[in-house]
């Protein structure tokens, strides 16, 4: 049987909850690297077909050096929809591309897997926790549908969250005597995954020694969540040594961004609106009171509050 790869399944350029968290993350991006005025950043990042991510990271960062790695199956289509000369394009697997590639600049890496994690991707993190440069920023994004079946039992659940994340998982899943309590159900699973993930990228510094000998630590910036289909994470860290963390801390270029909250988890959820509906929010935002002509649960107002900004506005048009 074949797998039908993402891009042939998904245009990323539409899903609303992922491009709402596209605007987010650059707009986070963009605020990060002006506190770094004189630093060049490249972009490494899984363009696909459409490159939504690389039109970001040119045109609103001005970011001149970028490299697109696709997988040999997709990689002449994606040759193909190359967006701007300054966009590389690199054939292969991540775990081969990472490693030939130049890590001496910082960079923002940003993997967006669209599967769950296993060890060739965990092991691409540890690559980079051990290579990129100071002030880099790595991103990643998984799928964050629990990897068992409903009906597995506590035990099951936590056997498979060690065998992924070994000396990661928190301590009472890697003893053999657990406490039923602390291995996450379905619901609760995207939460610890995201913990999960921080704690595996802490762990990867301490062990490849950088976090003493080069005085490296990472700055979580922030955590996502959204459902366009299958639930997805996306976490962001800057890794700093500390006259780096003092320039970010002065600079302060967070001031506002209410979904910047490091490791806590920022749930993207766009309530699904007509364009009279809209037109009728946008009239009366921003503000803290909002009486509206349409009825609409407080939930969807307050989510729709805090992200309006960021919502795709989508049309077809004919050509
Ligand atoms: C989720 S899409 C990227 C979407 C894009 N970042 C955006 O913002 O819209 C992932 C793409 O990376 C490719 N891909 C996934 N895992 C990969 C890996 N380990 N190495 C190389 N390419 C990979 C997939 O074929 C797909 O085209």
């Amino acid at each position: 049987m074949t797998v039908m790869a993402s891009y042939e399944k998904f245009d990323y350029s539409t899903r609303p909850n992922k491009r709402t968290q596209r605007k987010m993350i650059f707009d986070a991006l963009a605020r990060y690297i002006a506190v770094f005025p004189r630093r060049r950043f490249g972009y490494v990042g899984f363009g696909s077909m459409w490159f939504a991510d690389f039109l970001y990271a040119h045109r609103r960062l001005g970011l001149q050096s970028l490299t697109s790695i696709e997988t040999p199956e997709g990689f002449r289509r994606a040759a193909f929809n190359r967006p701007f000369k300054c966009v590389r394009m690199v054939e292969g697997y991540s775990s081969t591309v990472l490693p030939s590639l130049n890590w001496r600049r910082p960079a923002i890496v940003w993997l967006d897997y669209d599967y769950k994690p296993e060890s060739e991707s965990l092991q691409d993190l540890s690559y980079l926790a051990g290579e990129i440069a100071s002030g880099s920023v790595l991103m990643v994004t998984y799928d964050a549908d629990p990897p068992w079946n409903e009906d597995a039992t506590p035990d099951e659940r936590a056997e498979v969250i060690r065998r992924v994340f070994k000396d990661a998982a928190p301590p009472q899943l890697r003893r053999s005597r657990r406490r039923k309590s602390k291995v996450p159900h379905r619901s609760s699973y995207a939460p610890t995954l995201t913990a999960l993930l921080w704690s595996f990228l802490e762990n990867e510094l301490v062990r490849n020694g950088r976090a003493g000998a080069d005085d490296l630590a990472w700055l979580p910036l922030f955590s996502f969540f959204y459902k366009d289909g299958a639930p997805m994470i996306t976490i962001a860290a800057a890794l700093l040594n500390s006259r780096e963390r003092a320039i970010f801390e002065e600079g302060n270029p967070f001031k506002g961004l209410l979904y910047a909250l490091g490791e806590r988890l920022f749930s993207i959820a766009i309530p699904p609106l007509t364009l009279r509906e809209r037109a009728e929010l946008d009239r009366r935002l921003p503000s803290r009171t909002v009486k509206l002509p349409f009825p609409l649960a407080e939930e969807q107002l307050e989510s729709y509050r805090s992200l309006y900004r960021y919502y795709p506005l989508l049309a077809e048009v004919d050509l």
